[in-house]
């Protein structure tokens, strides 16, 4: 089931063509990011792996309007033909280890390459990796994080962060189909429609707080200290939207009102992902806001291996330059 339009399918034989093509890039991207982005990009100068109506699409994509259309949503991309099982008390640590080919890694980056997207990664999550997993963790199953095997509640992706990304791109790994756990998105502009105009009006004054995720306050790097209160709407541009379910709080009871409203219209509004193996959303961070909604279990089993992969990304790596690692220039320094 899906309620956002698929945008381009691979056939089967395109989707054989560019994993055998993958499955060749042996430099390892956690260890040597440089290299790895000089392999795909060397694969994107190749006729051949990559289907000409893809290029085409992704051209076309890339100067669309993100506001009204936030969302690429494509199938039967490739992916890794063998998948560890990864250890529950360390993930991320069992996939650098085990995971030996990087047809998931590589296809993300072909995507942001071909899209005029950087990936970055904060060194406060994960030790600064750029690819990055959704997938559950023994010790963070509760969290509203990445690695929650829970709900987790309307958000974008580093919202109150000093750099916020610009684009959240998630690709299927494994995932059954018994299981509904979906996740859905509202668009801005949707949610900037159905709202009343003293209701947007309110969401413009700075009575709000949210407290920093709970990735990056379990991380033993932090030094953020206490996040500022802010409005929920305005910003960086006039439809920016800071908020994240059940965690920002208005700062007295009308502005909780407003807070109580938003829920209301995210619920209603909100369009459902079933992401399987294959599947993959890349979505324009500032200009929607997403959730992941644990809906019935059908494979309990199948639960804790579920395995998203993911990038965040921005349009240069320049304008945030001041906030980077002072050698690794798209590490954030927080
Ligand atoms: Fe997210």
């Amino acid at each position: 089931m899906s309620e956002i339009n698929v945008d381009f399918a691979f056939s089967n034989d395109e989707n054989d063509v560019i994993t055998r093509r993958l499955l060749e890039i042996r430099v390892n991207p956690y260890k040597n990011y440089a290299d790895f982005q000089a392999e795909v990009i060397r694969m994107i100068a190749e006729t051949g792996p990559i289907p000409d109506d893809f290029r085409n699409l992704c051209y076309a994509k890339k100067y669309v309007n993100s506001f009204e259309s936030p969302y690429i949503f494509l199938k039967n991309c490739p992916v890794d033909p063998d998948l560890p099982i990864l250890d529950l008390d360390s993930p991320v640590i069992d996939k650098r280890n085990r995971k030996t080919t990087y047809v998931a890694e590589a296809f993300l980056l072909l995507y942001a390459e071909l899209m005029g997207q950087q990936p970055i990664g904060y060194v406060n999550v994960n030790d600064g990796d750029i690819f990055q997993d959704i997938h559950p963790m023994r010790s963070l199953m509760e969290s509203q994080s990445q690695k929650a095997a829970k709900t987790i509640f309307f958000h974008k992706d580093l919202a109150n962060h000093f750099v916020r990304p610009d684009w959240v791109n998630i690709l299927g790994l494994r995932a059954s189909k018994q299981n509904e756990i979906y996740t859905s998105f509202v668009r801005n502009c949707d949610l900037l429609d159905y709202l009343d105009e003293p209701v947007l009006k309110g969401l413009r004054e700075e009575r709000f707080y949210t407290p920093y995720d709970d990735l990056t306050l379990s991380s033993s790097n932090k030094k953020l200290g206490r996040a500022p209160n802010h409005p929920i709407l305005g910003g960086a541009t006039d439809y920016d939207i800071r908020f994240f379910e059940n965690r920002t709080v208005g700062i007295d009871p009308q502005s909780q009102e407003l807070v109580d409203e938003i829920v209301r219209a995210l619920h209603v509004l909100k369009k459902r992902l079933l992401i399987l193996k294959g599947d993959f959303i890349g979505s324009a961070n500032n200009e929607c806001i997403h959730n992941k909604e644990v809906v019935r279990i059908g494979d309990e089993g199948a639960v804790t291996n579920r395995w998203l992969m993911k990038t965040v990304n921005v349009r240069s790596l320049d304008m945030h330059k001041m906030y980077m690692m002072p050698t690794e220039v798209r590490i954030v320094n927080g």
